[in-house]
C-alpha cells in the first residue's frame, strides 16, 4: 500500500462520521434539542481521530517530508491551503466544545451556535478531503522513491498506536441514528 491508501482509507472514515454529524445537525435543527453525549463524541472523534492522529500524519511526516523535496509552486501552494484548513478546523471543533458547554448551561443562543459551528465543520472537510484526495496526495508521492515511501508507511503505523485507533473506526460506523434520536427526548 502507498502512505497515501491509508490517509485516504481514513478519509473514508471521516465522512462517515460527517455523515452522522450531518444526522444529528438536520435532528437538531428540526426539534431544537441535540444529545451532548453525540456532541461530546463529535469533538472527541475530530480532536483525536481527525486531528491528532490524521492530520499529524500528514503534518508531521507526510508535508514535513515534502518540505525537504523542490516542490513544485503549485503544489506548495495547495500544501499551504491544507495547512490553514487543519488551523480551521481545529478552531471549528473548540468553538463546539464551547458551543456545548453553554449549551449545557441553558445559555440563550447556544443552539444557534450549535448549529453554526456544525454547519462549518460540515463545509470545509468535504472540500478539503477532496483537494488531498484529488489534486495533492497522487502528485505528492512521485517526489518519493520506493525506500522513503516504506518508511513513510512505517512512521504512520507508529502514529496509529499511539491512539485507540479501532474505537474510532468503531465511533464512524456504528454511531447510528439512535443517537440523534435520543436527543429528542432532551439532553
Ligand atoms: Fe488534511
Ligand atoms: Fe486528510
Amino acid at each position: 500500500m502507498q502512505p497515501i491508501g491509508i490517509l485516504m482509507k481514513e478519509h473514508r472514515i471521516i465522512e462517515r462520521m460527517l455523515v452522522r454529524v450531518e444526522e444529528a445537525y438536520n435532528i437538531a435543527k428540526l426539534t431544537g434539542n441535540i444529545s451532548t453525549d453525540f456532541l461530546m463524541t463529535e469533538i472527541d472523534f475530530f480532536q483525536t481521530f481527525a486531528d491528532k492522529n490524521h492530520h499529524a500524519k500528514e503534518e508531521d511526516i507526510l508535508f514535513r517530508a515534502l518540505g525537504q523535496k523542490r516542490m513544485q509552486i503549485e503544489h506548495r501552494r495547495i500544501m499551504s491551503t491544507l495547512l490553514e484548513d487543519h488551523k480551521i478546523t481545529r478552531l471549528i471543533v473548540w468553538a463546539l466544545g464551547a458551543a456545548r458547554e453553554k449549551y449545557l448551561r441553558g445559555s440563550e443562543g447556544a443552539m444557534v451556535e450549535l448549529l453554526a459551528t456544525m454547519e462549518r465543520l460540515l463545509a470545509i472537510y468535504p472540500k478539503h478531503i477532496e483537494t488531498e484526495d484529488k489534486h495533492f496526495f497522487y502528485p505528492s508521492m512521485e517526489y518519493f522513491n520506493e525506500m522513503e515511501k516504506e518508511e513513510m508507511l512505517e512512521q504512520f503505523s507508529e502514529y496509529n498506536k499511539s491512539i485507540d485507533y479501532e474505537k474510532y473506526v468503531q465511533i464512524a460506523e456504528h454511531f447510528e441514528h439512535p443517537i440523534a434520536i435520543h436527543s429528542m427526548s432532551g439532553r
